[in-house]
């Protein structure tokens, strides 16, 4: 049998973006019956131990994700513990590139960017200073990035 694949979603402050993926992307697996194992971090510790930001929560649950993950920052053994660290924009993933020592480690970063089906745009912009719709904007990319990171997957098991 296949095992399970263990996927980590990072962003800058593990509280918008990344816990937002975690959820859509667990939501989007989970209907397609797909077994992953799911968890977000943040390159920074700035936020740690808080709850994913209200108005990320609050647009999240207005299209039906419920999100409770707390922030928690990056740590090299997250390495070893998934096969796969899906960076949120080009400042996570270099960040993510420079931590790495092994090959192996390093083909282990992507960002959710390559995933997207229909959208355009070639990162997840940072919604934290901004208004409702970057939040709301959040969403429609990350579930357009999740189908393509889930067809990613399915495919890899063929
Ligand atoms: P995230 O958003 O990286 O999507 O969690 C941010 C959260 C906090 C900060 C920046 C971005 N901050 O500057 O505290």
């Amino acid at each position: 049998m296949t095992q399970k694949k263990r996927i980590l979603f990072v962003c800058l402050g593990n509280i918008c973006r990344s816990p937002a993926a975690e959820t859509i992307f667990k939501a989007t697996a989970d209907a397609a019956k797909l077994p992953v194992i799911v968890d977000s971090a943040g390159s920074s510790g700035w936020h740690e131990g808080e709850p994913a930001d209200g108005r990320m929560r609050h647009s999240a649950k207005q299209r039906g994700y419920i999100i409770t993950s707390h922030s928690r920052p990056f740590e090299m053994l997250d390495f070893n513990r998934f096969d796969l660290i899906v960076a949120m924009d080009d400042q996570n993933f270099d960040n993510l590139r420079n931590q790495a020592v092994t090959l192996e480690d390093k083909e282990k970063i992507v960002r959710m960017a390559d995933f997207f089906i229909h959208q355009k745009m070639d990162h997840i912009p940072d919604p934290y200073y901004g208004g409702t719709d970057g939040f709301n904007l959040v969403i429609d990319l990350l579930e357009d990035a999740s189908i393509g990171l889930l067809n990613h997957l399915t495919k890899k098991e063929i």
